[in-house]
């Protein structure tokens, strides 16, 4: 419960303002605080009037407002808060938060804000895929700003899906939570402090028809741990998730996503990166005749045949990027037989510096099965030879390969090799 905190909350114009309102109450009803400054275009999606009766404050939307600038100011409006959110932060507003342009209301308090901000992005998957949205997003982080979402799904315009839904609501406010109650990792700086931790985690769901879909065993505990661990250890971590049963690691930012193509996109906008992980069980193929409508049982017809085409290989694209490659990118293997030979083969093909090995067959001889288990036995491989690790805990692997991850990159500052930074250039092999 966040209780007794000054939050203000800027709203940008996008269709997803609407459930600012419901952010509103539930803020609120822990006992929060809520001021709110709203944009023009965001005036075309909610009324003033509707926050102002949910906040029972005034509501803030003009820079020359005499009687605003004379009771409080546009100074004060940030100073006097404990957190400021912007949601939703559309491809405009935070084009101006990264310029520092000030001409309206928002930006002028943001541009005049102590503290950086939650920000909430909302737009169009084109709009926040587009390299100038990118290219601020990266700038807003590096001036220190959380980002929570985009989520990834269909859009209000017809026919358009991808990264781009706000986050809902227990998100944005686990992310506000999160900020006004410093994370362990601020406090003490881990060894992967300022560092960026990209890790993929979960199935993916293939869809067959709009109720039906392929998918495998994964239950996300292994990836979600290993984004557990990263945090812990200082890092900033965006975790690219599938669809799981299990909760979001605390002070991770969290993509959710249910397709292969949809996890590449997220991984993609999630970058630049020191460390890439991909734990994620993602499907190799996809159906390319899904149905658009149920696809009917009827009597006397022919079993359906589904006809199937490969999907992107997520960790093979991003570990041959010619630019922007992370320094670190590590594979996981789940094999049910010759689990080294394969390990090793995929190590090569795939062009990433480590590979986690692990059996996933029915006689791996670990109770209850790697997939969906809480326990692993894994096979770290690395160019120049493989450590076979005995049987722990799923959080405890997690540990164990965050070590030496940092190891890896404290011998490259060692050694002088790569020059360390948050920008995805420093790494190892
Ligand atoms: O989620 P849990 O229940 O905790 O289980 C953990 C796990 C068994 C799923 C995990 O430890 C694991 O092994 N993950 C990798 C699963 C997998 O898909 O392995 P693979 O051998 O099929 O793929 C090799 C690598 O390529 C993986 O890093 C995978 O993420 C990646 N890949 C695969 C296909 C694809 N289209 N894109 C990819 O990026």
């Amino acid at each position: 419960m966040v209780n007794n905190r000054r939050i203000l909350l800027i709203i940008g114009g996008g269709i997803a303002a609407y459930k600012c309102l419901e952010l509103i109450r539930r803020l609120r009803e822990r006992g929060n605080r809520v001021r709110v400054v709203m944009t023009k275009a965001a005036q075309q999606f909610v009324t003033p009037l509707s926050v102002s009766a949910l906040t029972n404050e005034r509501v803030f939307t003009d820079l020359f407002d005499l009687d605003d600038e004379r009771e409080i100011g546009h100074i004060r409006l940030s100073r006097e808060a404990d957190v400021v959110v912007v949601a939703p932060a559309t491809a405009d507003l935070m084009a101006k938060m990264a310029l520092g342009l000030a001409n309206d209301l928002a930006s002028a308090v943001l541009l005049a804000s102590d503290k950086a901000p939650v920000i909430a992005p909302a737009m169009n998957p084109r709009m926040w895929q587009n390299p100038a949205t990118q290219r601020n997003v990266t700038q807003l982080k590096a001036d220190g700003a959380t980002f929570v979402g985009p989520e990834t799904g269909e859009m209000a315009e017809a026919g358009e899906a991808g990264p781009g839904r706000l986050a809902e609501v227990p998100e944005l406010i686990a992310a506000i939570e999160r900020t006004t109650t410093a994370p362990a990792s601020a406090l003490t700086p881990g060894p992967l402090a300022g560092r960026h931790v990209v890790i993929t985690s979960g199935p993916t769901h293939e869809p067959i028809d709009p109720v039906r879909y392929i998918a495998n065993r994964s239950s996300g505990k292994q990836g979600h741990a290993i984004a557990e661990a990263a945090v812990k250890a200082g890092a900033r971590v965006t975790l690219i998730s599938g669809p799981v049963n299990i909760a979001d690691p605390d002070g991770a930012t969290c993509v959710h996503v249910e397709t292969a193509a949809q996890m590449l996109a997220a991984v993609e906008a999630a970058l630049p990166a020191d460390i890439a992980i991909f734990c994620a069980a993602v499907a190799d193929w996809r159906v390319a005749n899904r149905g658009g409508q149920k696809i009917k049982k009827q009597k006397g017809a022919e079993v359906p045949r589904l006809e199937l085409v490969p999907n992107p290989d997520i960790l093979a694209t991003i570990a041959s990027l010619s630019k922007g490659r992370p320094g670190l990118v590590i594979g996981f293997a789940a094999e049910t037989e010759n689990i080294l030979g394969h390990a090793q083969a995929k190590l090569r093909n795939k062009g990433c510096d480590w590979i986690v090995a692990n059996d996933v067959s029915a006689d791996s001889g670990i109770a209850g099965g790697v997939m969906g288990g809480d326990r692993n036995s894994v096979h770290l491989i690395k160019a120049d030879g493989h450590q076979s690790w005995p049987e722990m805990g799923k959080d405890e692997v997690a540990r164990a390969l965050v070590e030496q991850m940092a190891n890896s990159l404290g011998e490259d500052r060692r050694s002088s090799k790569r020059k360390p930074s948050a920008t995805g250039k420093a790494g190892a092999k």
